[in-house]
């Protein structure tokens, strides 16, 4: 390599480890915060009726050699879809991705919270429609859009979170079908659609369309997403990472957003 391919060499090395730190430097600037939109897994966490809860067996805690040392293991087992959790496409759409195949490019991406918890005003039977939305949306860049129905504060209460009645009926509230055809055509940048509720489609729904709809267009969904907190509406970016399964149709997810710390 001659002398001035070497200069030029360690130049390039030099501005790629700047490019490097850029990010870190942002991120690590103390100008953000990192909030936890995710529900805990415990006994209580709620899931999908006729689907097997979290079960958490304590196997081994052991104190060692007079108390000097401590080992502890456990095991779980648990339903796909309960707590905050992702589906993947493949769950209503036979085409689809599976949870292990899902792209990091999709699952790292803008997040935009949609809150309509004003609109919803704690009715269990409302449906979210197009036009309660038409001036929020605009086309943009890659992102994953989160509805917010006010439901988080009900998580504690499986029978209220999930509106359960003496027929075993649910009623909890959810997107039309219209808002997921809008979506998925209107919106080519939209990855994912997420809610504060148990399902996207409405607790009432029998055939859930907007599952059909988001999935058979490539679209995951995020559902029991913990919004009891305040996360800003826009300028967030979403961490979606579920547990890798691959042959999953879904999968316990941890849902963090690295967001802008409020300036006041
Ligand atoms: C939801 O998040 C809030 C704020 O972080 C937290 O206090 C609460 O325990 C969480 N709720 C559940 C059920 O996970
Ligand atoms: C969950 O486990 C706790 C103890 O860890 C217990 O007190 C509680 O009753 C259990 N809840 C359910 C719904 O089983
Ligand atoms: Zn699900």
């Amino acid at each position: 390599m001659s002398l001035s391919a070497l200069v030029l060499f360690a130049l390039y090395l030099s501005a790629a480890a700047e490019g490097q730190n850029a990010l870190n430097d942002i991120i690590f600037s103390g100008d953000f915060e990192f909030i936890d939109l995710t529900h805990p897994f415990d006994n209580e966490t709620v899931y999908w009726p006729n689907t097997r809860n979290f079960v958490f067996t304590r196997k081994t805690e052991e104190l060692g050699q007079g108390g000097s040392s401590w080992y502890a293991a456990n095991e779980f087992a648990a339903g796909e879809h309960g707590g905050t959790h992702i589906d993947a496409p493949y769950h209503f759409y036979r085409e689809g991705l599976h949870v292990g195949e899902l792209p990091l490019d999709k699952l790292i991406v803008p997040l935009i919270i949609v809150d309509v918890s004003g609109l919803v005003n704690d009715d269990p039977n409302f449906v979210l429609q197009k036009h309660h939305l038409d001036y929020m949306l605009n086309a943009g860049n890659r992102c994953v859009l989160i509805f917010k129905f006010g439901w988080s504060k009900y998580f504690h209460d499986k029978k209220k979170y999930l509106g359960v009645t003496e027929s075993d009926e649910l009623n909890f509230p959810g997107l039309g079908e219209e808002i997921a055809t809008w979506i998925t055509t209107a919106y080519k940048n939209v990855v994912g659609v997420g809610v504060d509720v148990a399902s996207v489609d409405p607790g009432c729904s029998k055939d859930f369309p907007v599952h059909k709809v988001l999935s058979s267009s490539g679209l995951y969904n995020i559902e029991n997403v913990n919004l009891s907190m305040d996360v800003p509406s826009y300028g967030c970016t979403a961490l979606v990472l579920p547990m890798k399964i691959r042959q999953g149709t879904g999968a316990p997810l941890r849902f963090v957003a690295i967001c802008p710390k409020k300036l006041n």
